[in-house]
């Protein structure tokens, strides 16, 4: 059996799976020749469907590209559900192609991400189009889900900290939502924030290109053309965004004028060029001032306002890890605001982000599946007389080892003080010696040193 995880993401997916046996750990599995995907949808004048980098290249040329488009998926009436199965569709035939995925539901589960807020009907609203494209028995589960389960299943944080004695907040900052999970001592505990943030890496790069446009020259021109054409807009769209990616994974003395602007030509009708900075002012709009995306507030304010707020919903029982995960993690202002907020924590940034809601969502697959049949096991047992039989073959032999072990302190503990008072006269008749034996057994029987004597025998007995 396979157990498959697909995270498709907002900005990015990727693919693991994990088979059957013990000690198996979910491996990415690349989709045309790449362990991660970016979520890019194109078509070309041919009708050839093309995803990832290959439709990102061609997304201007395309007749019709589209990127980001699962955050819009909760808007029943949007063009998202049609592009989340396009995009599958390919990756799905992708994977046949290679021969990575092969037979059918027998052998394979595939569990799909979803952001937390999401409720039960966009649930199977989604689970549904998986299930059109021929997915094997594909499973929707939420991603901060997939993100615990992940973090505690992997051998680098368990190193760090075992999370089942522990309290952690996994926070997973994606390209269009950040997710808050706790997990107090193992297990996941509800933290209420409404689910999810729709906060995310996409709306700095869409700060930067709107920025960008505003300070040219030709402002009007290039509104005009991303307005009308969404085969530019994901273009420009997707070069702000690789420009701040590259900004943010430069050391600070490395971001050069020339390693962080680009100029791009934009030749929808006339030709056009769009210059992309990034540097140390622009970075700061991005992070610390306000935007109309947000509502008038900063990323770091709702960010942090997110942060307090999950705070204040665990109360007392302050995580005593977090754990950090998602594209944006890779940022350093991440970490600085969540120490800002738990001074207290130990914080454990994933040196993985892009591959832990994939893997944890196959381990979900696996465990949800070992849990399956464990149950049926028990079920099984409990319907038959399997276990009745088993006890009854051998109960003589536990009467007899727990007698063995009974009678020297019985003698000792019930007997002998009988006997004494018989002796002394305090019993006065044969008769009243035996209900006086029989109380005083019974009494020893219910006693802490009778159930001492009693556990070596019946735990050898159970093994
Ligand atoms: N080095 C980096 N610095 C800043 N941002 C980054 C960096 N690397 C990736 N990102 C951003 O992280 C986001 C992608 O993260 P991730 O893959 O976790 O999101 P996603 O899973 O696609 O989205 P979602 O979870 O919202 O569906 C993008 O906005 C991307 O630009
Ligand atoms: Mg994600």
């Amino acid at each position: 059996m396979y157990y498959w995880g697909f995270d498709l993401g907002d900005g990015e997916s990727a693919i693991a799976r994990t088979g059957s046996s013990e000690n198996t750990y979910p491996e990415i599995i690349s989709v045309d020749g790449k362990k991660v995907t970016i979520t890019v949808w194109a078509v070309m004048k041919n009708g050839e469907v093309r995803i990832g980098e290959s439709a990102a290249r061609s997304a201007s040329a395309a007749v019709r590209s589209a990127a980001r488009f699962k955050r819009r998926f909760l808007d029943a009436q949007s063009d998202s559900a049609a592009l989340v199965r396009d995009f599958s569709a390919r990756v799905f035939e992708s994977l046949r192609g290679s021969g990575a995925l092969t037979g059918g539901e027998k052998s394979n589960v595939v569990y799909i991400g979803c952001p937390a807020g999401w409720d039960q009907e966009a649930r199977s609203r989604y689970q549904h189009i998986f299930e059109t494209i021929g997915f094997p028995s594909p499973q929707v589960v939420s991603e901060s889900r997939a993100v615990m389960v992940g973090a505690i299943q992997s051998n680098s944080v368990r190193d760090y900290v075992d999370l089942r004695s522990h309290s952690v907040l996994v926070i997973d900052i994606g390209s269009s939502t950040t997710d808050f999970a706790y997990v107090d001592k193992g297990k996941e505990t509800e933290v209420h924030t409404g689910g999810e943030v729709a906060l995310g890496g996409g709306i700095m790069d869409e700060v930067l290109l709107e920025a960008s446009i505003s300070a040219s020259s030709e402002s009007a021109a290039l509104h005009n053309v991303l307005q009308e054409s969404e085969s530019w807009r994901v273009d420009c769209e997707l070069h702000a965004r690789r420009l701040k990616e590259k900004y943010y994974s430069l050391a600070p003395e490395e971001r050069t004028p020339e390693e962080c602007s680009e100029s791009l030509l934009v030749t929808y009708d006339d030709p056009l060029i769009l210059d992309l900075t990034m540097d140390e002012a622009m970075s700061h709009r991005l992070t610390e001032e306000p935007c109309e995306q947000l509502g008038g507030k900063s990323f770091r304010e709702v960010f942090c306002a997110g942060l307090r707020q999950v705070r204040e919903s665990i109360g007392e029982a302050v995580p005593e890890l977090l754990f950090l995960t998602g594209g944006v993690s890779r940022m350093d202002c991440i970490l600085t605001w969540c120490q800002e907020v738990f001074p207290e924590a130990v914080i454990y940034v994933d040196q993985e982000p892009e591959f832990s809601v994939a893997r944890g969502l196959s381990w979900c697959g696996k465990i949800d599946d070992e849990l399956m049949h464990f149950r049926v096991e028990v079920d099984g047992l409990i319907a038959s007389n399997i276990v009745e039989e088993i006890v009854s073959r051998h109960l003589t032999s536990l009467y007899k080892t727990s007698l063995e072990h009974l009678i020297d302190p019985l003698l000792e503990h019930a007997v002998k003080p009988v006997l004494l008072e018989w002796q002394s006269g305090k019993i006065k008749r044969l008769s009243d010696l035996e209900t006086s034996l029989q109380d005083k057994i019974r009494v020893y029987l219910y006693s802490e040193n009778a159930k001492a004597c009693l556990y070596q025998p019946v735990s050898d007995w159970l093994l």
